[in-house]
């Protein structure tokens, strides 16, 4: 039985980031309001938060109100946050101009053998303007010092860039050219500026943008070069995450602000552990502003997988971003003193000395009231210091290590079929982890005699040939709000990734740790994500003119099929499958959309003027002419649910954009399982001209049962696969 810590860990060390922290405690029943208010107005002078001020005054009068405006939206679109009382906050909802206002909430967080895995080389062909594309990290900060944002041999910004360094105790440069810092519920003891004293957001950026790092490595693991997708390209960072979480007052913030700045593709590791309708979700919100401006998001599609519709991030107009395996995997071996050896999933960076084993069951701490029941889980306070100090002892939960180290034990044999076998995680001391096979012949030994040893090795790393394989703790479709539109859009990798880090905090944040490396080895869709938008980012260097959508396409449309014989979830865990950024750059043809496709979308989806007006921020209306179906969205891939089995009919309107060949003609090829019959009219498209549109008709009758149907539909030109997935199942 595990205890309760035990969910609490594995989030923690995916990257879920579960700060558990709360805000400081709301004073007087104030609360912070985000009174959004669409887009900025045009022309003429404009001083948005004077108006702001003044609405507030009028409510609450002008002696709390400017202590009470804690933020203007005032750059790409038009809005503020306040602390108000409930009853203040509903006079303020009825004003003119306002939109909606919501409560803000906190968002959680959610390498480099990974580039190479996806026949990404190092000498890949490169756009000269790559040098021009900005990417803006909306995460923890970034350590400035980093060699992975060292500027030698760039030149200036492109012309192009309106942000600033903004930021205390941080030096911009050439390569890492902006930074700011929101921290509107001010977090306590945290530094004011956008220096990451956490990891991630350090990761994260270098893994979308780093340059290239020799002899980079985590204490000698996974030694190699560290880079990112596109080495020349320039990094923003806006830190929005703090020990708190990341408000939604501040992502927004960071939108504004990077949209205004004149960045090209958004990248998101955060998002809330469910999903919310897209005119209640920040993200969505921000997304959708961005995508008006021609910027692409990026979003991780959450760690809180396998449960089917755990997926989070899921608006139509962002890419959502699952996470997979690469070939190399991460294995500690513990040598028992009869020389029997046994190993599992851990990254252990100590070398392995010899010790006394003890099981935890059998070393309870009675003297503070705990039985065999307590410590052989490891939980807190259970051991008894004196029996364990300089011992390995045997633990049958993972928490065991953050728990046991604090008892001055030497190292950890984390044990039991606990569910996080296809990831490893780092520990504050030397820990490894078997399964229940192994771990009862570790048990049984230990009964076998009286000075049991142990030694428990640096992690060695085997090839992994089951690569790409969606790890257990990626988010999972069907998409719990538009089951109609496939979420996850794609996998990348996600799993034992190796990338930059702060050298304010160590390998795994937790007491007891003594390591600061400047790489280190973590999980989750926080990780994937980056690799997306680096795919995305060098996509956009060769097609500056590309829209959001077009971008996302190609990644789509190119991603490499994955195996549903080893992810049984097939599509709802990778999407079009594992991204290829190489042939992202030329796909052959895009599924192109726009502004006004996405609000026929929501039309047909039932928005009403005011939740459409808070997702668009404009005037934009629904009338009969822009009532489109879900089917009808110009989407990259095919979905169709439904509610009962049975057979059914659907029919998909799709228009794709010639970005290949002038002169070029496709044939229409179809992959269908018994029970899915899909026609495509016409099934020949021939193209004269670069940016010809031609459109065609998919007809689906699929025959649902309680297994969903995987197809696909794949554009031949004899040079392209443009593939879609079709996807028929019972919701
Ligand atoms: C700047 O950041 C470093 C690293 O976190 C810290 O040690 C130092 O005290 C900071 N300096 C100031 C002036 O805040
Ligand atoms: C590689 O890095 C290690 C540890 O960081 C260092 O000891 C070693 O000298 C470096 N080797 C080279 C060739 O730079
Ligand atoms: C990493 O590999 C390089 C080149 O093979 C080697 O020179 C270096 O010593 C290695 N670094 C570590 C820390 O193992
Ligand atoms: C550990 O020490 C014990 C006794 O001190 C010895 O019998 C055993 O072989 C040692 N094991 C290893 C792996 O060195
Ligand atoms: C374990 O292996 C070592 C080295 O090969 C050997 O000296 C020792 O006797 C072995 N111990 C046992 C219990 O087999
Ligand atoms: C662990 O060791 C440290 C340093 O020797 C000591 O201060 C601490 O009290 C020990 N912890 C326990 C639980 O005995
Ligand atoms: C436990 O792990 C060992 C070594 O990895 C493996 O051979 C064995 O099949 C596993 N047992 C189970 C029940 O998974
Ligand atoms: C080891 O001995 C303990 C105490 O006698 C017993 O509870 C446990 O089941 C034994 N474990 C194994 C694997 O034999
Ligand atoms: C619009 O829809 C929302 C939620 O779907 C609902 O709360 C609101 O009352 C509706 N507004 C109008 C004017 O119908
Ligand atoms: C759009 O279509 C839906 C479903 O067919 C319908 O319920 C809704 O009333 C239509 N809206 C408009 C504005 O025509
Ligand atoms: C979809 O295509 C069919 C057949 O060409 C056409 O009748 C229908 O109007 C189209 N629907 C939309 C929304 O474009």
């Amino acid at each position: 039985m595990a205890s309760p810590l035990r969910l609490l860990f594995l989030l923690t060390l995916t990257y879920a980031l579960t700060f558990t922290h709360t805000l400081a405690a709301e004073s007087n029943d104030l609360k912070t309001y985000i009174v959004y208010m669409g887009e900025v107005p045009k022309g003429g002078l404009f001083s948005a938060s004077s108006v702001h001020t003044n609405m507030l005054q009028q409510v609450i009068g002008s002696s709390r109100a400017s202590k009470s405006l804690l933020r203007s939206y005032t750059r790409s679109f038009n809005g503020f946050a306040a602390r108000l009382t409930e009853d203040e906050k509903n006079q303020i909802a009825q004003m003119e101009g306002v939109v909606s206002v919501f409560q803000n909430e906190m968002k959680q967080l959610h390498t480099t053998r990974s580039w190479d895995f996806l026949g990404f080389p190092q000498d890949v062909k490169r756009s000269p303007l790559e040098s021009d594309v900005i990417v803006a990290m909306l995460d923890t900060g970034a350590w400035p010092e980093s060699d992975s944002f060292k500027d030698n041999g760039f030149g200036p910004p492109p012309a192009k860039w309106k942000g600033s360094c903004d930021s205390a105790n941080f030096t911009c440069n050439n390569k890492l050219i902006g930074a700011k810092f929101y921290n509107t519920e001010g977090a306590e003891n945290e530094e004011q500026s956008a220096r990451d004293t956490e990891g991630h957001g350090t990761h994260t950026a270098s893994t979308v943008a780093g340059r290239a790092v020799n002899n980079a490595s985590l204490l000698g693991l996974a030694n190699g070069t560290a880079r990112g997708g596109v080495p020349s390209a320039r990094i923003s960072v806006y830190k929005i995450c703090f020990p708190g979480g990341c408000a939604s007052v501040d992502i927004l913030a960071a939108f504004d602000d990077a949209i205004a700045d004149g960045v090209d593709i958004i990248s998101l590791s955060v998002g809330g552990s469910f999903a919310f309708d897209y005119f209640e979700d920040p993200i969505a919100i921000g997304a959708f502003h961005s995508m008006k401006n021609g910027i692409l998001t990026s979003n991780s599609a959450g760690n809180s997988g396998p449960s089917p519709r755990s997926i989070v991030n899921l608006s139509p107009w962002s890419l959502s971003v699952a996470a997979s395996s690469i070939d190399r995997k991460f294995l500690t071996p513990i040598v028992l003193g009869n020389n029997m050896t046994y190993q599992g999933p851990t990254i252990n960076t100590f070398d392995g000395a010899n010790y006394t084993i003890v099981s935890g069951a059998s070393v309870p701490n009675t003297k503070k009231g705990f039985t065999s029941d307590d410590s052989r889980y490891c939980e807190l306070d259970s051991l008894d210091p004196i029996a364990v100090k300089n011992k390995i002892v045997v633990c049958e939960d993972i928490s065991g290590p953050d728990n046991a180290i604090l008892a001055n034990t030497s190292g950890v044999v984390i044990e039991g079929d606990l569910g996080y076998e296809d990831l490893a995680f780092a520990w504050p001391l030397p820990t490894t982890y078997l399964n229940s096979t192994d771990g009862n012949s570790v048990l049984k030994y230990l009964n076998s005699t009286t000075t049991p040893t142990a030694s428990i090795m640096k992690s060695i790393e085997p090839v992994d040939k089951a690569a790409p394989t969606v790890v257990s703790f990626s988010s999972r479709g069907p998409n719990p709000i538009t089951p109609d539109v496939l979420k996850p859009d794609l996998t990348a990798p996600g799993v034992d990734i190796l990338a930059a880090w702060s050298l304010d905090t160590t390998v795994t944040g937790s007491e007891g740790d003594t390591r600061v490396v400047p790489y280190n080895i973590v999980s989750g869709t926080s990780m994937s994500c980056p690799h997306a938008s680096g795919a995305a980012a060098y996509v956009k260097s060769f097609h500056p003119n590309w829209s959001p959508a077009a971008i996302k396409s190609a990644l789509m449309t190119t991603a490499t099929p994955m195996s549903p014989t080893k992810n049984t979830d097939a599509e709802f865990a990778y999407g079009s499958g594992q991204i290829n950024p190489l042939k992202a750059a030329d796909p052959g043809l895009v599924y192109d959309a726009g502004e006004s496709d996405f609000v026929s979308f929501l039309c047909g989806q039932g928005y009403n003027a005011t939740n459409l007006k808070i997702v668009t921020g404009d005037s934009s209306a629904c009338t009969k002419a822009n009532n489109a179906t879900v089917w009808d969205l110009n989407y990259p891939s095919f979905a169709l649910s439904a509610k009962q089995s049975g057979s059914l009919v659907r029919t998909f309107n799709r228009t794709v954009t010639n970005v290949g060949a002038a002169e070029s003609t496709y044939q229409a090829k179809v992959v269908a399982p018994t029970g899915l019959v899909v026609k495509v009219e016409p099934s020949s498209l021939a193209f004269k001209t670069v940016g010809e549109k031609q459109s065609f008709v998919v007809t689906v009758t699929a025959t649902i049962g309680s297994k969903a149907l995987s197809g696909s539909l794949v554009w031949n030109d004899g040079v392209h696969d443009v593939t879609s997935p079709i996807v028929a199942f019972h919701s």
